[in-house]
């Protein structure tokens, strides 16, 4: 028993080295590709105050990404994901797609077309700081297309270890839930794009009733199809749950693109909704003081991309928002340019028998 145990406990780590092995080399051929491809401006007059980051740096970061999911997957805390070659025809036309907007994206990039998503087709209902191009992709998050290109665009952009950053959040959230019993539990992934980390989530809690939340229309249809999971397609600003319904809510990647005003009230309006005791399992771009070495990265990121809120992201108390809502820090991550945080609802206390 114990020896079958160990086998598996072998064979999953094994499957998802290969896979994270084949992820890296697919998807920074792809990132090279697509710089080929749009051939990015790299001559923006723009003055780093951080320096570059010493040798080696940003590859140490990249790897401990995968090494830390292989671990987490040999520990048993989830299963080894993201079956790469389920469907080859479709993962090379992904990737050509996503070759051939590059070029799209680019000269958004250079005409400095961070707002052109607000002349989709229904984009005027939306909140605006929500009509905006992300990362200057096309459509925004309002076409179906940008919903399929959103994966290879992440994952090229982090050359493969995308999901396994996200993933950090899985694993905080497994650690926390180890010793309970699945059945019954409810759990939300909160803005959940096209819905890869859902997909994980899924994986991870086979019993729990697992949904997703995205505002976009065109993201939920795509998340939907993605984990095979019910998606609701409604504003985080106004969550469609009941006071103290769920056992536990993720958000991944979500908060560095909400206007600083709005962080406070949405993190009151996901511990509304958690139990007393609900853990709210967190990822999103760490910020300097977490990766001091990869400064520069940060710093480059909002001049490079469509990212309006980042900066103020960076300079966040992300524990003092949360803990302002009732929500406990318990325990953080990192891996490479992101960081975890699981944060839990303060139980009531009861007052004593007067
Ligand atoms: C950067 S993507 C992150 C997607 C996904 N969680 C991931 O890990 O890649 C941001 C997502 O947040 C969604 N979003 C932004 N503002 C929202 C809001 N007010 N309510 C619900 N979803 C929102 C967008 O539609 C988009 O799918």
């Amino acid at each position: 028993m114990a020896r079958g145990a160990e086998r598996a406990f072998v064979t999953d780590a094994g499957l998802q080295r290969l896979r994270s092995a084949f992820k890296a080399v697919w998807w920074t051929t792809t990132g090279v590709a697509a710089r080929g491809v749009a051939d990015p401006e790299r001559s923006r007059a723009f003055q780093f105050e951080t320096p570059p980051p010493p040798r080696g740096a940003q590859r140490h970061g990249w790897m401990e990404a995968f090494r830390k999911d292989i671990e987490d997957v040999g520990a048993g805390l989830y299963p080894a994901s993201e079956p790469l070659f389920a469907d080859p025809v479709e993962a090379l036309r992904a990737v050509s797609d996503f070759l051939r907007d590059a070029r799209e994206v680019e000269a958004r990039r250079r005409r400095n077309g961070g707002v052109e998503a607000r002349a989709e087709e229904g984009a005027d209902v939306y909140p605006a700081y929500y009509r905006q191009n992300f990362h200057y992709q096309s459509g925004g998050w309002f076409t179906r297309d940008s919903a399929r290109r959103y994966e290879p665009q992440v994952e090229a952009l982090f050359s493969g270890t995308a999901g396994a950053m996200r993933r950090r959040a899985l694993s905080l959230l497994a650690r926390a839930w180890r010793s309970r019993d699945q059945r019954g539990l409810k759990v939300v992934d909160l803005a959940c794009g096209s819905g890869a980390f859902l997909r994980d989530l899924k994986g991870a809690f086979p019993r729990a009733t697992v949904m997703g939340l995205d505002l976009s229309p065109a993201y939920t249809l795509e998340a939907k199809a993605m984990a095979e999971a019910p998606v609701i397609q409604a504003n985080i600003e106004r969550l469609p749950f009941a006071d103290a319904s769920l056992d536990g809510a993720t958000c991944v990647y979500l908060f560095h693109e909400l206007p600083p005003r709005l962080r406070p009230e949405i993190a009151a309006e996901i511990a509304r909704v958690l139990k007393p005791g609900g853990v709210l399992a967190l990822a999103d771009s760490v910020q300097p003081a977490d990766q001091p070495d990869l400064a520069r990265l940060l710093e480059a990121f909002p001049a490079f991309f469509h990212e309006p809120y980042y900066e103020s992201w960076c300079r966040e108390d992300v524990p003092g928002l949360f803990g302002l809502a009732g929500l406990e820090l318990v325990e953080t991550d990192v891996a490479f340019l992101t960081k975890a945080w699981l944060f839990r609802k303060r139980e009531v206390k009861r007052s004593g028998a007067s």
